[in-house]
């Protein structure tokens, strides 16, 4: 089926903002952040740059797709969202979950979210299996993630869209939140992670990982130490992650180094290498 593409004009911009509304006032009032993220999240998380297939496309909508394993619980939010659909018939829905996702962020304390809209519906149900398997490591995370587009610093970045909401026995297996506020958009979901295994809270294989290899461990720490730093990245790769297939970001996927000491070296180098030459100058001079 062809898809439908929205036409942006002033009466679907008044519409989203209509939308954005009644998500606030539902997401607070029904506490359903948690699911709204993911949702947005799950629709999303199914694209392929090579093909250029899945993403951000409202086919979650569709029994097909909310029947995947790995959607377990996600019809509730759907369902949620149709509602909104019926007040404010013009936007996609591919735009309505995506703008769920922000403002859910948003209402819970987390970052502002720049949302530009104009996403197409499709009816083409992505393979099952695109989206992670939380009983797996680094490598899996890489590969999925990678399929998408997505570098090392966004995987850290949004696995800290944990902070929110909770596992469920009967949905993915696994039991519990990962923060103690999990209502609440904080870096809690990184400060957690370090913690370890103390605390009680929910740690999947896919959570543990992100302290057990080098590049991403240097983002959890910095994310743990520094809210501000994680909301700015995380409002960028959340960004991303709702536009892929949308809008084209630059190609980010080898930016995968981040090392605060390669810093330090570079300031160091400079400085020895200043030494030298006023050394040399004074010897030439005297
Ligand atoms: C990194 C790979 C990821 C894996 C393996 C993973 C896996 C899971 C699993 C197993 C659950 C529990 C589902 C349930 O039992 O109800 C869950 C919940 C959740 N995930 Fe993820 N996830 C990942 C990334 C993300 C990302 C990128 C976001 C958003 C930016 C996100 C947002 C959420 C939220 C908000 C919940 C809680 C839902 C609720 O409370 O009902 N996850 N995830």
């Amino acid at each position: 089926m062809a898809a439908e593409v929205p036409l942006v004009d002033d009466e679907y911009v008044m519409e989203i903002e209509e939308a954005r509304q009644e998500l606030r006032g539902m997401i607070v009032e029904k506490q359903c952040a948690p699911i709204m993220l993911r949702l947005a999240w799950h629709d999303a998380g199914t694209y392929d740059r090579e093909t250029k297939t899945g993403g951000p496309n409202g086919s979650i909508r569709l029994e097909g797709e909310y029947n995947h394993f790995a959607n377990r619980g996600i019809k509730a939010a759907i369902d949620l969202c149709e509602e909104i659909k019926e007040k404010c018939p013009k936007i996609s829905y591919a735009d309505l979950y995506q703008l769920a996702g922000v403002t859910a962020v948003e209402v819970t304390g987390g970052p502002t979210i720049n949302f530009v809209s104009g996403r197409k519906d499709s009816s083409v149900i992505p393979p099952e299996g695109r989206l992670p398997d939380a009983s797996q490591g680094a490598n899996h995370l890489r590969d999925v993630f990678g399929r998408m587009g997505l570098n090392d610093k966004d995987i850290v970045a949004l696995s800290g869209g944990h902070t929110l909401g909770r596992a469920h026995k009967d949905r993915s297996g696994f039991d519990g939140p990962w923060t103690s506020n999990p209502l609440t958009f904080d870096n809690s979901y990184f400060i957690e992670l370090i913690e370890g295994e103390k605390t009680g809270l929910l740690k999947l294989p896919t959570d543990t990982c992100l302290m057990d290899d080098k590049v991403f461990r240097q983002y959890v720490e910095t994310y743990a130490k520094d809210k501000d730093t994680f909301f700015r990245d995380y409002a960028w790769s959340h960004k991303k992650l709702s536009e892929l297939g949308f809008i084209d970001h630059p190609d980010e996927t080898q930016e995968n180094t981040y090392d605060s000491s390669f810093t330090s070296i570079t300031i160091l180098i400079g400085v020895v290498i200043t030494a030298a030459a006023v050394g040399l100058v004074a010897m030439i001079w005297s």
